[in-house]
This record gives C-alpha cells, sequence and structure tokens, in this order.
C-alpha cells in the first residue's frame, strides 16, 4: 500500500456542469421539513442505499454503482420523519479510509486493485437494504452480507456467514422474505470464485440460522442479479449479461453483453438437492429484476422487467454495437413453466406497455399469488428533457401501480423535469388488503438542484399525487433499492 498518504489530495474527475457528484456526508436530520401530512399510524422505518463513492475511483472510467454503500434510514414516528445516513463499515471501506485513497479497483476486477489486499473483502453493500431476524443486512451480489443495528446503522459485522454456514462467496442483493414461514431465501452465483458457474442457494430461518443449503450448475456465468422463490419452487433466469475473462485482462468491468447467447430459466424444487433442476431456453434477453412470483400446481409464474437488449450502458456490448436505448426498454413480462408437461422453451407474455425498471410489490407477498406491483416508468413519447447536466435525459417521472386482476395500470406523473427513483410498500396498517396503503419514493428535482424529497402516495388514489413530502434540503445519494419495517418489528417495540 502506499506510503504517501498525504501526498494527493482528494480531487474527483471533472463533470458535466449540473451532474451531481459524491455525497461524501454522513447527516442526521431531526424533524424533516414536511409538506402535507404524514399518514396516520405511519411508523417505522424505510431504508434506503446506494453507491456513493468515498473517494476518487481508482480508475475514472469505472461504472456508478461501485461506490461503497451508504445507507439512510427515514424514521416515521407520529407525523415526524427524521433522517440519518451512515456509510456502511464494510472492511472495503475501511481499508480504503485508513488509504485515505481508493485502492480497490474496476467493478468485480480484482486483479486491479493495490497489493496486499488478498484477504479483505471487496464487497461495497451497496445494492439492497433488508431486514431479517431483527437485523438490517447490506447486501452487494459479490460479497457475503454486512449486518447493521437497524435503529443506529452502526456496522455490527463486516462479514456474515451465520455462523460460519455460508460457504459461498457470493450473496444476492435480492433475498425473498417467505410471509409464511419467515424465512429469508437466498442465493449467491458465481459462488466459488470469480467466473465460475456454481450457484448456492440458501434458506436461512427466522432465527438466522441456514436451515437449507443446495449447489448447482448454470449453463454459463451470466449476471444473476435477482431470482424468484414461490412456496413450492426456486427459479434463475441468466441472461446474456457475461462474465468476461477478455476485459477483467483487459482491466475492464466484470460483464459484456454476449448478443449470440440465449437466456435460461432454470425452476428447481426448494428444499430438494437441485438434482431436479431443469433449463428452459429463451431468445437474447435481458432483465434484472422480480416484480412477483409464484407456484400453482405444475405452473411456475415469474413476473420481471424484460428488455430485448442490454439494459445497463456502463457494461459494454461484446462485439461493439453501440447501446440501444430503445431495445433496453423494459416491459413487465410474465416468464412461466408448466413443470408437467415437456417443454424446451420458456413462455413470455408481455402484460402492460409502461417501460420502466425496479419492479416492486407489496413485500408481504412475495413467494406466494400476488395482485399489485409498482414500478417507475417512462412515458417514451416524450421528447427528453433538455436541462439534466446539459445532456438529454428521460427521467422516470412516472410512478405506475399495475393490478394483475384487471390488468389495469394506473400512474403518477410527477413532472418533466423530476427523476423517481424505486417506490418502495408501506401498508396502510399491519391487517391492511394487499397493495392497500402508501408507496414512498425519492424523487430528484431536476431544475432545483437535484434537491431531494421523499414522496409518500396512497396506492388508493395514485393519481392525486403524494400526501406529503419529506424535504431534503439537498439531493441525497441516489438509491438502488429500499426497504420498509414497520415500527412494531423494530428491536424494542
Ligand atoms: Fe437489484
Amino acid at each position: 500500500m502506499a506510503d504517501d498518504k498525504t501526498a494527493t489530495t482528494v480531487r474527483f474527475p471533472q463533470r458535466p456542469p449540473g451532474a451531481p457528484g459524491p455525497f461524501r456526508a454522513e447527516v442526521d436530520i431531526v424533524d424533516c421539513e414536511v409538506e402535507g401530512r404524514i399518514p396516520d399510524g405511519m411508523n417505522g422505518c424505510f431504508y434506503r442505499v446506494g453507491p456513493d463513492f468515498q473517494f476518487p475511483p481508482k480508475f475514472p472510467n469505472n461504472i456508478p454503482f461501485d461506490g461503497e454503500g451508504h445507507v439512510a434510514m427515514f424514521r416515521f414516528a407520529d407525523g415526524h420523519v427524521d433522517l440519518r445516513t451512515r456509510y456502511v463499515r464494510t472492511q472495503r471501506y475501511k481499508t480504503q479510509r485508513a488509504a485515505r485513497k481508493a485502492v480497490f479497483g474496476m467493478y468485480r476486477n480484482p486483479t486491479t486493485d493495490d497489493p496486499g489486499l488478498e484477504g479483505v473483502s471487496r464487497g461495497t453493500a451497496n445494492t439492497t437494504v433488508i431486514y431479517h431476524n431483527k437485523t438490517l443486512f447490506a447486501l452487494k451480489e459479490d460479497s457475503p452480507p454486512v449486518a447493521m443495528d437497524p435503529l443506529t446503522l452502526e456496522t455490527l459485522d463486516d462479514y456474515v456467514t451465520f455462523d460460519g454456514k455460508l460457504t459461498s462467496q457470493t450473496f444476492t442483493a435480492h433475498p425473498k422474505i417467505d410471509p409464511v414461514s419467515g424465512e429469508m431465501i437466498a442465493f449467491g452465483y458465481e459462488a466459488k470464485g470469480l467466473g465460475t458457474d456454481d450457484v448456492a442457494v440458501y434458506s436461512i430461518d427466522r432465527n438466522g440460522g441456514i436451515a437449507w443449503e443446495a449447489w448447482i450448475k448454470v449453463p454459463y456465468a451470466g449476471m444473476l442479479h435477482d431470482f424468484a422463490a414461490t412456496q413450492t419452487h426456486i427459479a434463475f433466469l441468466v441472461i446474456p449479461m457475461a462474465y468476461s475473462e477478455e476485459q477483467i485482462r483487459a482491466q475492464g468491468p466484470h460483464f459484456a453483453w454476449d448478443r449470440n447467447l440465449p437466456s435460461w430459466f432454470g425452476v428447481m424444487r426448494r428444499g430438494g438437492d437441485g438434482s431436479d433442476l431443469r433449463w428452459y431456453r429463451g431468445p437474447e434477453r435481458c432483465a434484472t429484476h422480480v416484480m412477483g412470483a409464484w407456484s400453482d400446481g405444475s405452473m411456475v409464474y415469474v413476473d420481471m422487467d424484460m428488455a430485448h437488449k442490454n439494459q445497463f450502458p456502463f457494461f459494454p456490448n461484446r462485439y461493439g454495437e453501440p447501446f440501444d436505448a430503445v431495445g433496453a426498454a423494459g416491459v413487465v413480462t410474465r416468464l412461466s413453466v408448466d413443470l408437467s408437461k415437456k417443454m424446451d422453451d420458456y413462455d413470455m407474455e408481455v402484460l402492460y406497455p409502461n417501460t420502466g425498471v425496479l419492479p416492486r410489490q407489496d413485500d408481504r407477498y412475495q413467494t406466494v399469488a400476488y395482485r399489485y406491483g409498482f414500478m417507475p416508468t417512462v412515458d417514451m413519447s416524450k421528447p427528453p428533457h433538455p436541462s439534466h447536466a446539459g445532456r438529454p435525459f428521460r427521467p422516470n417521472n412516472n410512478y405506475t401501480k399495475f393490478d394483475h386482476a384487471t390488468k389495469t395500470a394506473v400512474t403518477y406523473f410527477a413532472g418533466d423535469a423530476v427523476a423517481l427513483q424505486e417506490p418502495c410498500f408501506v401498508p396502510r396498517h399491519r391487517e391492511a388488503a394487499e397493495g392497500d396503503g402508501y408507496i414512498v419514493g425519492m424523487s430528484e428535482l431536476m431544475l432545483e438542484g437535484n434537491r431531494s424529497e421523499l414522496l409518500i402516495i396512497d396506492t388508493a388514489d395514485m393519481q392525486a399525487g403524494p400526501v406529503a413530502r419529506v424535504r431534503l434540503p439537498f439531493r441525497i445519494f441516489g438509491q438502488v433499492h429500499g426497504w420498509w419495517v414497520d415500527a412494531a418489528d423494530l428491536p424494542g417495540a
């Protein structure tokens, strides 16, 4: 490691005028400014996490999702909202803080790190926060979980192995919570190291112990960002965002999009040893997130935000094709297979024309049949907004609620110059019916210096817009995912 710690001052790469830089400040606001009225009974915590570069990246062309995980907690209590943000004290964060510079290199490419870091976890914990067994887990799919105190955001364990039983080197950022058993179902891909085709699947019981483990192989080492769990089955979609040895050698990021690869939909029995796993073939498709999934007899259904082409502009196309923004537009698509039939391909049905990313559901319905979904969507018919950082930009400026029973979608339009982040559903009360409550989501006001507001929208009247806005006096770091915890479920309640 460098001994000249003071020789280089911190200076981030130049950005276009107006483009947001890293946030870097850990803040506390007691009693945030609120416009409107926080709904009665809305008590609990909304947690969100995103990448926030701690130091200028070692490689200026690193991808934006390789910053250190920064968690924000909005704590709602009797109409008041307090904000606290803390970086996750990952092994990587602590190592870089001591060095006063970035020592880890390119996204998921350990060959680009400073020497002497073997054995230090590269995990940024920047993708998801999820609550299980009274613990807040901050997750990044290339490394084991990091545990945080859900009330203080203090990092409690920078390398969670569930009493040494987690032998996978990786752990998904998208575990599912089974509302019946209370289990957290999860997996790790590239589980035996960089580019390996091994996947480990786990169930963690409500007391935090690993209760089930199965190891399987995937057809090729492609990105497995999310997965599906039903009451009886586990499903994976392998997409042509493939591990690239070529790019690893060239000091590039982990993945490249290979249009010549098929997608594969794999289904296995939950609780088994994985030997029943079947793979169903599909065309070139990209899908990143699951809205909901369930089993019905021999049928397995998984709803995803699916596109025809690479949805990640920062991961190159392997054969040099330019990024295709139209081909990257995702639509809610239902993938299904009938396990009682001999099928070679999986079935696909586009459910709605609305394009968007980051679908969510009422999380109390994970693993079971569900009716409602939510997603930030974009109106592709509108011209791109010209004012964002001097370049045309088409933000997700709608929140859309989907009703699968009536096949209808209803939308809240936030305005031309508002960028909306992933919504999170909050039940109106603990016994509320599915989808009855609020969505909370962070907005950036592009014409007000990207100042941020947390919007609270009643799902019974989406078009009416927010019933309350938590107004922040600054632009907060961008979010990947968020999670709601009811006050009655927090420690000490
Ligand atoms: Fe995700």
